[in-house]
């Protein structure tokens, strides 16, 4: 048989079990009570045959039945009478060859046509007989009103036993569905309200449920106050990095200041002298850069609000675009803009800082000649922005969006690159909203970048494509 036949949930095995039980038992006592009611019922028809008086001679019992006599020959004769017959008649050859072979005391024996008879054969060499059907008749009745039984008790515990196992069940469910509900909480990362918790009800430790609720709760708690450890941790991480950065600023401008001053000082000083100093003020510089960044990423990270206003992202493109022409002049860089300007609800310093990243790394990461493409659309409320380049393309298995991941090309270092560009991207977009991938093959690099529209360019948007004139 197929397993999936077999009862699976545990309600089914329940109620199978139940039927299974109540059919055996039922077989059995039922079993005991028909033989017991044959065994009193052969009983008597024994003692009946026995007591039956013998007819005068000549002439047939009054009552139907069997009546034979054993000639001293050996040879047998006699008649037989069945209930509703008119007369006995005479035993036929075949009755008698069957009644020859029957020892002397109560016995069954097949008299063919008339069907089977209890025999006794007496001292005084009688056969006396009675039909065994009315014996019969009552015990196969009395097996099929108690086989109707069995089936009718088995559907009775079917539909009972569904029902009080379904309720003796249901503080199992609530288990189920608290761990349900938490297994579906997202605790991965930030701060988790684990509140979560099996009902008092379900928790009583003399259960058998309540032993898995009180588990359950007490495993809930454990992982709260875990899951708090890991985010105060990381609070105070992100703190420390935020104060750090900040507390760098002050004494980097000083810096940066004393550096220039010497540089525009206007007495001489030797060209080793200038050379150090200009070193330092430009390797301060990108200090300071890193120092912003990390300070961005900290706040970013604390889940710091960022500005919202609407920023036209079509000028902003256009100007990030610009700078890079002028920082790039070896690159080509081509931008193709929807007619009209494209609105989004966002920061547009760091929405700059963004593009800006995207077209500074398809210069640094490309060698002289690359093609850099920027493309702005809107499709169906979402803006697309993609910066596509034909250059080498990113060193396979680098994960760009993960901090301080650089390819550790020399031409990286020189640039004075830090790897947290891309990581930057990632977290502005993600406050924006949005979504950045990356698809990259030699000859081909592109970074897109998709942002909410504010609800102006949608219109406009729709305006444009209903109306192609
Ligand atoms: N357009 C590109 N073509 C090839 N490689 C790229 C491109 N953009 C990024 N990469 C690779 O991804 C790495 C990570 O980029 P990311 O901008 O995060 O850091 P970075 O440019 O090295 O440093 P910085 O913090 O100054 O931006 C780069 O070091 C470079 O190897
Ligand atoms: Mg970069």
């Amino acid at each position: 048989m197929s397993s999936n036949l077999r009862p699976r949930t545990l309600r089914a095995k329940l109620v199978a079990g139940q039927i299974v039980l109540l059919t055996a038992l039922c077989l059995v006592i039922g079993g005991v009570a028909v033989l017991a009611l044959h065994a009193f019922l052969m009983g008597n028809l024994d003692r009946e045959i026995t007591n039956l008086k013998p007819p005068p001679p000549g002439s047939p019992y009054g009552a139907p039945g069997l009546n034979a006599i054993i000639r001293p020959d050996g040879t047998i004769q006699g008649t037989v009478e069945l209930p509703g017959w008119q007369e006995p008649r005479r035993l036929t050859a075949e009755e008698i060859s069957a009644l020859a072979a029957v020892p002397s005391g109560p016995h069954t024996v097949d008299l063919g046509e008339v069907g089977e008879f209890r025999v006794v054969t007496d001292r005084m060499m009688r056969i006396k007989g009675l039909p065994l059907a009315p014996v019969m008749d009552v015990v196969w009745q009395m097996v099929w009103i108690l086989a109707a039984l069995v089936v009718a008790g088995a559907a009775a515990v079917a539909l009972a036993g569904r029902v009080i196992v379904r309720r003796a069940l249901v503080p199992l469910d609530r288990v189920a569905d608290t761990a349900t509900r938490v297994s579906e909480l997202p605790l991965h990362e930030g701060e988790v309200a684990l509140a979560e918790r099996v009902p008092d009800e379900d928790t009583d430790p003399r259960t058998e449920v309540g032993k898995v609720g009180l588990a359950l709760n007490k495993m809930l708690g454990h992982i709260g106050d875990a899951l708090k450890a890991r985010h105060d941790s990381e609070t105070r991480v992100r703190q420390f990095v935020a104060n750090a950065s900040h507390e760098l600023r002050t004494p980097l401008a000083a810096i940066r200041g004393y550096a220039e001053l010497t540089r525009r000082s206007a007495e001489e000083v030797p060209p080793q002298v200038a050379h150090a100093m200009g070193r330092v003020e430009s390797e301060a510089l990108r200090m300071t850069s890193l120092v912003e960044d990390l300070l961005l990423l900290a706040r970013l990270d604390a889940g710091r609000p960022l500005e919202s206003e609407d920023v036209d992202l079509s000028r902003l493109v256009l100007d990030v675009v610009g700078d890079a022409r002028i920082a790039g002049p070896g690159h080509s860089w081509k931008l193709a803009l929807p007619e009209d300007p494209v609105i989004v609800p966002g920061d547009v310093q760091r929405l700059h800082q963004v593009i800006g990243n995207l077209l500074s790394n398809a210069r640094t990461h490309t060698p002289p000649g690359t093609t850099v493409t920027t493309d702005l659309s809107v499709h169906n409320g979402r803006v697309d922005l993609t910066v596509t380049d034909d250059g080498p393309g990113i060193p396979e298995g680098l994960e760009v969006f993960e901090r301080f991941a650089r390819g550790d090309s020399s031409r990286s270092r020189a640039a004075g690159s830090t790897g947290l560009g891309l990581s930057i991207v990632a977290a502005v977009v993600g406050a924006h909203d949005g979504e950045v991938s990356v698809e990259s093959v030699p000859g081909r690099t592109t970074f897109a970048v998709s942002l909410r529209t504010s609800r102006r360019t949608g219109r406009s948007q729709q305006e444009h494509t209903t109306d192609p004139g």
